[in-house]
């Protein structure tokens, strides 16, 4: 079996993971010291977001050198030294790749800049006239994801305003034109640079978006779209919603689809199940699959549990929906909880002490899923998303859309380590993003107890290790009956999952003989074949040979 079929990934941030250069940023012997913490979460991998040269307008992908480490972050002795140290701790590496675009401070966007329009060094992106008087307006309505025009005008030789370039993301980050020879070639120098280093694979950013097609054509609501994109619908129609994005003309078209099957010659060319998994936000979601059939990528972020209430129906047809699609290519399911651009888990599950019940329960529903599972940081600390004033934010969402949205800053606070130390132990000094006061309770040092988050999320992980040696190899699950605020499943024999996500406590009577393994919940019991199943709660029942 592959390695990451049935892994645990663990996202981690460098720059809010650990400080230890004392510049209130994270870096990467910061990672290195904390490899013991990854260890004893019982994962089996770590997928590190950017840490390579990058003004950091927008966090790191904004890549600026995909073959350098940014001094903020360390060296590439830090970066091999890491590869090496979490190797021999059994750990496999990850790292980020951003083939959308490159920061405008990448020496080719500087090189097409003082070159005419028309040039080969023009040519690495997507610079166009614009229509109108004195090409006055940009080449087409698209709007920015993060706010504002998609496109920039520059300034040319002669001083005046010439020609538009496009930037789906910031305006520092110009996306690269496919259809150029020379960046197919430069990604992938930079896969083998990265995997003669060691790493095991590639997290593929915005895998849906590298060929644009209609690029010059006005879309009939791009601001509409893009606040679909970003998931900021709230007072927007759901079949508007589903229309706008079941058709966008930069994202999901044919031609990505050759790109990776390059990739994967080049991956598979190398020793030691190289992997990649996609980071491809596509619809209707059944077209994903497309990026993992046998011959291109290895795996697809399932973001339905990422966008999904905690409703027992929903979560079926999510799961079955995701089971039912995965199978049809051959590749292993995946379940993501949060990420670095998503809220906290347990804030969009209601807050407070609700929310981080249900947080509870849903990690241990997908948990023990079939499949592979990525957790961002602080997600098994049960971490809510942090208030921030806005002077203190820095994501260029919030610029772009001039603070109508408030952007991701609140999910990339740092990792609280101790409240015995200044700054939670995660840096010596003032800290990138300040990290709320009152959360020494949240703390690594602080969630000893069994019933902590964190304690939960080590037996969870620890647990599924052992089952997946001792359950069926395929993907299938068995659903059983129960009352509609409930979801339950087997997994073979010796495996059941009882979620319940209504807000009261149920008694049910169960068919099989089997005990309690794992529960979010202290009061879950079993007495004589019967199951109390408490309100928000996921019980694990069965068998585990050790
Ligand atoms: C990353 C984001 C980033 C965007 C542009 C993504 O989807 O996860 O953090 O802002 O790509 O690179």
């Amino acid at each position: 079996m592959d390695w990451w079929s049935n892994s645990s990934i663990y996202q981690v941030y460098p720059r809010s993971f650990q400080d230890t250069n004392g510049d209130g940023e994270g870096d990467l012997v910061g990672v290195i010291s904390r490899l013991s913490y990854l260890k004893s979460l019982g994962i089996d991998a770590i997928w590190l977001s950017p840490f390579y040269l990058s003004p950091n307008n927008d966090g790191g992908y904004d890549v600026q050198d995909p073959r350098t480490v940014d001094p903020r972050f360390g060296s590439m002795e830090d970066a091999v030294n890491l590869i090496k140290a979490a190797h021999r701790s059994d750990l496999r590496i990850i790292v980020d790749l951003v083939p959308n675009h490159f920061s405008t401070e990448h020496q080719w966007f500087k090189a097409a800049l003082k070159s005419l329009p028309g040039s080969l060094e023009r040519s690495r992106f997507h610079f166009y006239d614009g229509k109108g008087e004195g090409g006055a307006i940009p080449p087409n309505n698209w709007c920015s994801i993060f706010g504002g025009p998609a496109w920039s005008r520059v300034i040319e030789a002669d001083g005046k305003p010439g020609q538009w370039y496009l930037h789906l993301f910031d305006s520092t980050q110009a996306d690269l034109n496919w259809e150029n020879n020379e960046v197919k070639e430069d990604f992938e120098k930079t896969l083998r640079f990265w995997l003669d280093k060691g790493v095991d694979g590639f997290r593929i950013d915005v895998a849906q978006g590298l060929v644009k097609e209609e690029i010059f054509k006005d879309h009939r609501d791009p601001e509409g779209l893009t606040r679909a994109l970003r998931l900021d619908v709230s007072d927007m129609d759901r079949f508007e919603r589903e229309s706008l994005l079941a058709d966008v003309p930069f994202f999901d078209n044919e031609g990505v689809h050759e790109i990776y099957r390059s990739w994967r010659k080049i991956l598979d060319s190398y020793s030691g199940q190289r992997m990649s998994v996609a980071e491809a936000w596509v619809h209707p979601s059944s077209r994903a699959m497309r990026y993992v059939r046998s011959d291109e990528l290895h795996q697809i972020f399932n973001f339905d549990f990422l966008i999904a209430p905690w409703d027992a129906e929903f979560l079926v047809s999510a799961i079955n929906k995701t089971l039912s699609e995965v199978g049809q290519v051959g590749a292993s399911p995946t379940w993501v909880l949060s990420n670095h651009d998503s809220p906290r888990l347990v804030s969009r599950l209601g807050g407070g002490e609700l929310g981080r019940q249900r947080a509870k329960a849903m990690a241990l529903l997908t948990h023990g899923l079939p499949g592979g599972i990525y957790i961002y940081q602080g997600e098994e600390l049960g971490l809510e998303d942090g208030q921030l004033e806005d002077k203190d934010r820095q994501d260029p969402v919030f610029f772009r859309t001039k603070g109508v949205d408030k952007g991701r800053d609140g999910a990339r606070i740092p990792i609280p380590w101790s409240s015995q130390l200044s700054n939670y132990g995660f840096t010596t000094t003032k800290p990138w993003l300040p990290i709320p006061s009152d959360w020494q309770d949240h703390c690594v040092e602080a969630q000893v107890d069994g019933d902590s988050h964190l304690a939960l999320y080590r037996r969870s992980l620890h647990m599924r290790k052992l089952l997946s040696r001792q359950l069926p190899t395929s993907n299938e699950i068995t659903w059983i009956d129960t009352p509609k605020e409930v979801l339950a499943f087997s997994r073979g024999d010796d495996f059941l999952l009882y979620a319940n996500t209504g807000g009261e406590s149920l008694e049910l009577k169960l068919k099989s003989d089997s005990q309690i393994i794992l529960a979010s919940s202290a009061q879950a019991q079993l007495t004589s074949g019967t199951l109390t199943l408490p309100a928000e709660s996921t019980v694990w029942l069965g068998k585990i040979t050790k």
